[in-house]
């Protein structure tokens, strides 16, 4: 299989293209509110459309085909996504996920699955986030951040749908705000690079692979289809992490200390692994024959920092 590189199929416009296209601008509650005459879309208005939506249907816009990124702007840090009161993140002690186990009982699956599409929906905010964090980026980091937002928005709708044919609808339970808590210690595309794509994408390779089996075992295929599509796609996002990794570090030093430097505590290498260990992924997405060996010897840790001793 190729490598998948996110953000290839994307158009970026030139200024000299025709400015005379109408484009809409959404409000803060997902909806068109403006159009203007003047121009296309800067890269920077879209991501901040995506972030400070409340609604999930601004989530899940599809960036212009015109879009442009001529104006990249000043860094802005932004410390909280907008979100209606449905979707509001709530603390960890409020929001209880069963383990994966769980989806072979009908109760407890839709709720794994809802936990599952937040992951996504966070994911799709955070690489918004990241265009505007870090403007000053080459401009391929910026469309690879692009290229990786847009498919997180077919995962999230992916597991959308397995939310609803088990019967609910994503935001009748509550939701949490994991990865948007970790997004305030980045401080660097090259953090960023090793927080996103080397710690949470590249643990995804191992918990994608253990929950469509799980999936697979409970002959729930529509389920276990979904997360094949997200598993392969993530291969793409921990290559596009590993890439930008080797770009911005120290040429001294390895990439396995590079990546150490450069994720903070509590993140880690044992938290950019399942419980079960998948080298051929990584492999695939490019890592380097000592980074995958250093992380297979790595303990596996749970978000509490604890021994991760389940799925
Ligand atoms: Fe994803
Ligand atoms: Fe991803």
């Amino acid at each position: 299989m190729g490598r998948h590189i996110p953000g290839q199929g994307l158009s970026q416009h030139t200024e000299d293209a025709n400015f005379s296209r109408f484009m809409g601008i959404l409000d803060p509650s997902g909806r068109v509110t403006r159009a203007t005459a003047c121009g296309m879309m800067q890269l920077r208005e879209f991501a901040r459309s995506i972030v400070e939506s409340e609604t999930l249907e601004g989530k899940l816009v599809a960036p212009p085909e015109d879009w442009i990124d001529t104006e990249p702007g000043e860094p802005l840090l932004l410390f909280a996504p907008g979100r209606s009161s449905r979707l509001k993140i709530l603390p960890a002690t409020e929001v209880k996920v069963p383990a994966m186990v769980g989806l072979r009982d009908k109760n407890q699956r839709p709720r794994i699955l809802h936990a599952m599409a937040n992951h996504e929906l966070q994911a799709i905010e955070l690489f918004a986030w990241a265009i505007l964090a870090f403007p000053n980026t080459p401009a391929s980091f910026r469309k690879g951040l692009l290229g990786i937002l847009v498919e997180e928005q077919r995962h999230f709708r992916l597991y959308q749908e397995r939310v609803e044919a088990n019967g609910i609808g994503f935001g009748d339970l509550g939701v949490t705000g994991y990865f948007w808590n970790r997004a305030g210690a980045i401080r660097s595309p090259i953090e960023f690079s090793c927080v996103m794509g080397l710690t949470f994408e590249n643990a995804n390779l191992d918990f994608a692979r253990e929950f469509a089996a799980e999936a697979r075992a409970i002959e729930d295929f529509e389920t276990a289809s979904a997360i094949d599509v997200i598993h392969h796609d993530e291969i793409g996002h921990v290559a596009f992490g590993w890439q930008w990794l080797e770009h911005w570090k120290d040429p001294k030093a390895s990439m396995w200390d590079a990546y150490l430097a450069n994720t903070a505590k509590p993140l880690g290498p044992g938290r950019a692994r399942g419980k079960t260990f998948d080298a051929t992924d990584r492999r695939k997405a490019g890592l380097s024959e000592e980074f995958i060996q250093n992380l297979e010897r790595t303990t596996p840790k749970a978000p509490g920092g604890l021994k991760r001793n389940r799925s």
